[in-house]
């Protein structure tokens, strides 16, 4: 299947099987900071923005992709340095495998317009509510909701 994906704001023409896996597909081109977790859907440590949404790049084919924009964690590394700062400064991470994952939902919630509740209290249920696809072993998520928070007032 030919397709044309808008990916970190360059234009990729694609030529693939139409049930391969948007993760897989992103992985093969050298962009590993989207890692794989789970592979069902249910750990969110593959999300990735599609047309501003944070999607499950592992249950997201490439079929559904022609004309749609992509954006991973390399793109916003590059064009939105303070949200990795934020989880960096919030020391929001321990083994890590999770974080790009949070990184990106981070990114969507800004694009969707969380966190721009009355006080800090319902921001950061706000937040939790916003993660709840993204799991996380280690840290027990306070770092990474403050992290989210710093993102979102900056
Ligand atoms: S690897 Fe995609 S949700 Fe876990
Ligand atoms: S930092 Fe290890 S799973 Fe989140």
């Amino acid at each position: 299947m030919k397709l044309t994906v808008d990916l970190n704001g360059s234009t990729r023409h694609i030529d693939l099987d139409a049930t391969t896996s948007l993760l897989d597909w992103l992985r093969s081109l050298g962009l590993t900071g989207t890692k794989e977790g789970c592979g069902i859907g249910v750990c969110g440590a593959c999300t990735v923005l599609v047309d501003d949404l944070p999607v499950s790049s592992c249950l997201t084919l490439i079929g559904v992709l022609d004309d749609r924009h992509v954006v991973t964690v390399e793109g916003v590394a590059d064009s939105d340095p303070g949200l990795v700062e934020a989880f960096v400064d919030c020391e929001a991470m321990q083994c890590g495998i999770c974080t790009p994952g949070h990184v990106m939902a981070a990114a969507g919630a800004r694009r969707a317009g969380v966190g721009l509740g009355d006080d800090s209290g319902d921001v950061d249920e706000e937040i939790r509510q916003w993660l709840a696809g993204n799991l996380c072993r280690c840290t027990g998520y306070e770092t990474i909701v403050a992290a989210v928070r710093s993102y979102l007032e900056r």
